[in-house]
């Protein structure tokens, strides 16, 4: 399935010195076409509107300082023929019109108490680290990831949640961040630069079996090696007592938001196509948390 995607290693950032900041251009410098993986020219990671280009022509359009680098079924086809991208497109909606309701919910405040210090751990991020947060939404897990590292790009096909999500950093935080709007099963980033990729809360919404399976290829192409540091986590929702009791396994949220519970043998699977799993807990009792090392 990644067929249509040339991995290009990132010179620039790969060849980082430890300690070495990366600044906006940079980060900007590490965007590809998610059609073709092909480099993209044309924006220094700050200004509000410009347009991005392949060598090939490909253009995509920076808007408010958030490159669209939406595959072309959920960029342009208003009615996608394929099922999986009316799937992504019912949620893409689903999700800008929730912005404000989500971070609202109480439920969700309290389990963000125990899931980031949990999930920090999980991560080991280190001050020099340059970090993918792969389904940041609403950026509710954001600032504690900027604050711990030295340089994130922060990727949501949700353009709406995008925008929440920069208003909860301040201005000396936004320096070392981009937002862009992507999706995780063709994520258009440089393959083997990123210290720690990220994705929480996520992955229970990818809506086929195929795409899961990109979303975690796309990660782990992104991620270092273990021999250069590199490493993986994410969370996703868990199937499992006492869930079963009352949950339902598979369906839709509302909204029309896909999701489906996994149990841990499951996501290990999931995971191991392309990880090493070092670490996994269901302490959180709702999600799984996993992490692990790039095969
Ligand atoms: C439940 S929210 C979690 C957001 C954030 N990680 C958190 O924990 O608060 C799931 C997010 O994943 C995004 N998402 C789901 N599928 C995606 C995909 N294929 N590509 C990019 N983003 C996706 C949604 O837009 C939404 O913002």
């Amino acid at each position: 399935m990644l067929t249509y995607f040339i991995p290009k290693r990132c010179k620039d950032a790969s060849n980082r010195k430890e300690n070495e900041l990366l600044n906006r251009q940079d980060l900007a410098n590490l965007l590809r076409c998610p059609e073709t993986g092909n480099p993209l020219t044309g924006w220094n990671g700050t200004d509000a509107e410009a347009t991005l280009r392949t060598a090939c022509g490909r253009t995509y359009q920076v808007v408010d300082g958030i490159p669209n680098l939406l595959p072309d079924a959920l960029r342009t086809a208003e009615a996608p023929e394929d099922s999986t991208a009316r799937e992504k497109r019912s949620e893409m909606a689903a999700r800008d019109a929730q912005v404000g309701s989500y971070d609202q919910m109480m439920g969700l405040k309290l389990f963000t108490s125990f899931e980031v210090p949990k999930t920090l751990a999980f991560l080991d991020l280190q001050p020099a680290h340059i970090m993918l947060e792969g389904g940041c939404g609403t950026g509710r897990m954001t600032p504690a990831f900027v604050d711990a590292c030295s340089a994130m790009v922060c990727v949501d096909f949700s353009r709406e949640s995008l925008r929440v999500a920069k208003t909860k950093l301040s201005p000396k935080q936004l320096e070392k961040v981009i937002f862009v709007q992507a999706d995780l099963s063709m994520l258009p980033v440089a393959s083997d630069v990123f210290d720690r990729v990220g994705s929480f809360g996520v992955y229970e919404h990818i809506p086929t079996v195929a795409t899961r399976a990109g979303a975690i290829a796309h990660m782990a192409r992104v991620c270092k090696s273990k021999a250069a540091g590199g490493r993986f986590s994410m969370s996703a929702y868990r199937w499992g007592f006492p869930q079963s009791l009352f949950s339902e396994r598979e369906g839709h949220h509302g909204g029309g938001i896909y999701f489906i519970r996994l149990t841990q043998a499951e996501l290990r699977a999931d995971m191991e196509a392309h990880f090493k799993v070092e670490g996994f807990t269901e302490s959180l009792l709702y999600y799984h948390l996993a992490w692990g090392h790039k095969k």
